[in-house]
């Protein structure tokens, strides 16, 4: 060091040369602190990650960070360092113990920033007490039971898309959009029984940008949080400098519009909005119309990528597999013979059609929406995983993509889309590893909807139209947004009955 500050003092006077050497100390503790002492040192992954969050912020800035962690957990085994205070974990045992029921690992920081100043937020809240209260408040209107109210708003956004397919038939149509489009109308059909008009203008009002966008800049602010809250704090003076700001800003208005409106009309409807107004009604002070407002535009924000993105990858997935789609159009052509499939076909209907349920499994395992870890904090008392003693305070989280390639779980052959692995012995554990809607306590509750809209369209659109590649050499492209977002699927339909 004397050596260092002697240098430094020839090319600049003595206070700098003290601030430099102190600088260069600093740094040096810490990255040896980081490399040598700190109990996460043991576990692999990029160096650059082991020191400073640079690594993890980059990386939720490009498009492939989800096969950048397949690669990863590849090379290193089920415990990869990502940041010098958090791990992805590719363990199985661990799953259960980060995120099962009664769970003390709580959401982390990176869902602060998705959160804002909401107080009712059931998808980023950190509170699981918090969180327990408030889902228990909205469950009924997400349940099973209330699927058979939704199901009739569904028919009419499946009776729409297919008369916009009969226009296109014989053409060269953006199927990626045209899902896209769907998914936004039908979730708003489901939420206030008034479509966003997409599918008719053949075109959205900006809402898609503004969504992938706010993706973008929460994946990655998310890694820092503090840069967040201090954007927050100065907004006043500087202006709004992040896209992801339109969850609690344009979509919370364009929600507001609608509830206003129903507000003061009311409604003999069946739609989720009539259900949150129920809870409202019963429960003025454990859900307020802010909280009501809050989780309808969560409908929106959290139930329309998705759905798209997972109605792609089975689109595609089946077009790619000339022996799949042959498959399942035999098993939709068999029901029809027998008299059990309507049109649109009903979610009872989809239900029994075992080839359909094996290839959406298959398809969402194949590209789950999210592609990044759902974070977790380790709880006072730290934990083990895998043999390894990982602080309090450290963050661990899954990644679906990573854990739905497991060859434990999924079989020797975990990136060729096969269907038939959902129909073999042996698939509860692939059930039970399923990740594409998280698991556990937090797992998603528009599971059940998302679902029934897709199980709906998929054979309904199979069994009106033949569908192929215009060009079936082509890849898609993916971007991991957080959510990973597909472009590329362009299909041509033609009549088959
Ligand atoms: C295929 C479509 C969908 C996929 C792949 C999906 C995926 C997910 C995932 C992975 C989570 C867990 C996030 C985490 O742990 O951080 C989640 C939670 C959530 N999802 Fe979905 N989702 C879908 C559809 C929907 C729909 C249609 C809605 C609303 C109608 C919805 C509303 C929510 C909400 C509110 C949460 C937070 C639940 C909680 O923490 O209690 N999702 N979703």
């Amino acid at each position: 060091m004397a050596l260092l500050y002697d240098i430094l003092a020839v090319v600049a006077d003595h206070k700098i040369a003290s601030s430099l050497v102190i600088a260069f100390t600093s740094l040096a503790a810490w990255i040896v602190y980081n490399r040598v002492f700190s109990p996460l040192a043991n576990i692999p992954g990029p160096f650059s990650a082991s020191i400073s969050r640079y690594w993890i912020t980059k990386q939720s800035w490009t498009d492939d960070f989800h096969r950048t962690m397949i690669r990863l957990h590849e090379e290193h085994g089920n415990l990869v360092r990502t940041a010098p205070n958090e791990v992805s974990v590719a363990d199985l045992k661990a799953i259960k113990k980060i995120y099962g029921a009664g769970t003390k690992f709580q959401k982390s920081d990176w869902y602060s920033v998705w959160q804002g100043r909401r107080k009712f937020d059931l998808f980023a809240g950190r509170d699981e007490a918090i969180h327990g209260q408030h889902r228990r408040l909205v469950s009924r209107a997400y349940s099973m039971e209330a699927l058979k109210d939704l199901e009739p708003y569904v028919n009419e956004s499946v009776g729409l898309f297919m008369r916009k397919m009969e226009e296109r038939q014989g053409k060269a149509v953006d199927m990626g959009k045209w899902v896209q489009l769907f998914a936004f109308d039908i979730i708003g059909e489901i939420t206030f029984s008034k479509s966003f008009g997409f599918m008719e203008m053949g075109a959205d009002d900006g809402s898609f940008r503004a969504i992938e966008d706010a993706l973008q800049s929460a994946s990655w602010v998310g890694q820092v949080p503090w840069l967040f809250w201090l954007h927050d704090y100065l907004q006043p003076v500087i202006g709004n400098h992040l896209a992801l700001t339109a969850r609690n800003g344009s979509l919370r208005q364009s929600t507001l519009r609608e509830t206003e409106a129903r507000k003061d009309r009311g409604s003999d409807r069946k739609d989720m909005l009539s259900k949150l107004f129920a809870v409202h009604k019963e429960k003025p002070l454990q859900f307020d119309y802010s909280d009501l407002v809050s989780m309808a535009s969560s409908n929106i924000f959290a139930g329309s990528d998705t759905t798209a993105i997972s109605t792609r990858a089975i689109i595609y997935y089946v077009l790619k597999n000339p022996e799949v789609k042959r498959k399942l159009v035999a098993e939709i052509d068999d029901f029809r013979r027998q008299g059990r499939l309507s049109d649109p076909v009903t979610l009872a209907e989809a239900d029994s059609m075992p080839y359909l349920q094996a290839v959406m499994y298959e398809a969402l395992r194949m590209h789950p929406a999210a592609g990044m870890t759902l974070p977790r904090v380790v709880p006072p008392g730290g934990t083990e995983i895998e043999g390894t003693y990982i602080p309090a305070g450290t963050v661990v989280g899954v990644n679906p993509w990573v854990v739905h390639r497991n060859k434990q779980v999924y079989g020797h052959d975990p990136e060729s889309f096969r269907p038939e692995r959902w129909m073999e012995k042996g698939s509860e554990d692939m059930h039970r590893f399923f990740f594409a809607f998280g698991s556990g306590a937090r797992t998603c509750i528009g599971r059940n909807i998302s679902w029934m809209e897709m199980s709906k369209l998929i054979p309904t659109l199979f069994l009106r139209y033949d569908l192929q590649l215009v060009d079936p050499e082509a890849e898609w492209s993916e971007s991991c947004r957080w959510f990973v977002i597909q472009k590329g699927l362009h299909t041509i339909l033609s009549h088959r009955h």
